[in-house]
């Protein structure tokens, strides 16, 4: 490894031995107590520094960097992201709610994918004049181009393509095969392209392709990727030039204590992707979502109870399920580390939630430092899929979230409150 490549430490690290773990330079502690747990913390630094990585890698081609909203929807993080030249990949109109509320000026760097789009939400996304839209169907693009035929706006569009490529990954998150329910089979795209070509109020745009999240190998990506190039020459033939391939979100982490160079394999990942696009000179866009924001966030729990029943020890965090569901959902790992380390041996534990579910945990049979009721826990790499994923399960409150930039520590979301809870509901 060459001295450019040494990757940059992980935001959450303990400054010395035996002091707490800190965000950048702030302390998880001092936070806890100003803004209570569970807590989310997300380093802003490390959220740029990550999409910097994709910007240089991909620097030789027109590219643009569309954040998928989905990982991680907070308006301070989508409006950071915006700042530095970020377009956004959206899945409902939700997300594009809240890109136009973060950065209206972004509108016209969204894409928006999704198997199952409204009227009224394709008819917003109309009139925002987004990039793209990824068309999941063909009963999706005759909706969409009699929407555009009623606003009287040209709707441009890319079939998101289904390559048939195998990408390991959970099964609930792999999505490029044919078997699943997202996209169109790749060798219906022409005659799709072909008809649409005909209508006054669809642009052919581009083409997509997404295969699943969590995907560690950057191999799938390109033989996804060939495929599609293969597909645009073939349509260029037809006579229907495409402008951009959008290659998907996907590109996994490590959600294991140890080094992991970032770079390296945003690197790996760029290069495949360059390769399989040879000869195409349009734009190529890119929809990473994990990649960018989950090694960025922590959540901060304190312990409530340390329980022992038979040969098992239980530590119960004030944290649950319904803050963040993938030890549940998918068997997802995360490291889990006291904030303030204590003296003594590891213990083999279950770390659990208070909620009323055998599923809600966060580590079975884990080796953890020791810790005592009233000490602050991290569980780590929670930055995707965490806060966006929760809910109110159990009737409890979702958390509260701060994002640190620099030596500085904001409130992005205040904790919900018990009127918040019930708010909208009608006795
Ligand atoms: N683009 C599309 C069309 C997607 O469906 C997704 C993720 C992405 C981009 C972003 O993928 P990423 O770069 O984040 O892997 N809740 C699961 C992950 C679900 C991913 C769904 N789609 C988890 O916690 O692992």
């Amino acid at each position: 490894m060459t001295k450019s490549d040494t990757p940059s430490p992980r935001p959450f690290q303990h400054p010395l031995p035996g002091s707490a773990l800190c965000c950048g330079s702030v302390s998880l502690e001092a936070l806890a107590k100003r803004y209570g747990t569970p807590l989310y913390v997300y380093s802003a630094d490390q959220i740029l520094e990550r999409l910097s990585l994709f910007q240089q890698a991909l620097q030789p081609r027109d590219h643009l960097v569309c954040y998928a909203v989905k990982a991680n929807s907070a308006l301070a993080i989508l409006k950071l992201l915006a700042e530095r030249g970020a377009g956004f990949d959206i899945v409902s109109g939700g997300e594009l709610e809240r890109v136009l509320a973060a950065a209206p000026e972004a509108a016209g760097r969204v894409v928006y994918s999704g198997v199952g789009k409204t009227a009224e939400e394709i008819d917003r996304a109309l009139t925002a004049e987004i990039l793209e839209f990824n068309v999941e169907s063909e009963a999706e693009l005759a909706l969409l181009a009699a929407r555009a035929a009623r606003l009287k706006r040209k709707a441009r569009f890319a079939l998101r393509v289904n390559p048939d490529v195998f990408a390991e990954t959970h099964p609930y998150i792999s999505t490029g095969l044919r078997e699943h329910k997202f996209g169109i089979d790749i060798r219906q795209a022409p005659r799709i392209y072909k008809s649409a070509a005909g209508s006054r109020w669809l642009q052919a745009h581009g083409v997509s392709v997404h295969l699943g999240s969590q995907i560690r190998s950057a191999n799938p990506f390109g033989v996804a990727i060939e495929r599609v190039n293969k597909l645009v020459r073939q349509l260029r033939k037809d006579g229907i030039v495409i402008e951009s391939i959008d290659a998907g979100g996907g590109l996994g982490i490590d959600y294991h204590a140890g080094v992991f160079d970032a770079a390296a394999k945003v690197r790996e990942y760029a290069a495949a992707i360059q390769d399989a696009l040879a000869g195409f000179e349009g734009r190529l866009l890119i929809e990473p979502g994990r990649f960018l924001v989950a090694q960025a966030g922590a959540l901060v729990a304190r312990v409530l109870q340390v329980k022992r029943s038979g040969k098992k020890t239980f530590v119960i965090t004030d944290a649950a399920m319904n803050d963040m569901i993938r030890p549940a959902l998918y068997q997802a790992h995360h490291e889990i580390v006291p904030v303030k380390p204590r003296a003594g041996k590891p213990r083999v534990v279950d770390v659990v939630g208070p909620v009323c579910e055998t599923g809600d945990f966060f580590a079975r049979d884990r080796k953890l430092a020791p810790v005592e009721p009233g000490d602050l826990v991290a569980l780590l790499d929670a930055g995707a899929y965490g806060m966006a994923q929760s809910s109110n399960y159990n009737s409890r409150l979702r958390a509260a979230e701060v994002l640190v930039e620099g030596a500085k520590a904001r409130l992005i979301r205040r904790r919900e409150t018990m009127a918040d809870l019930l708010a909208t509901e009608i006795l």
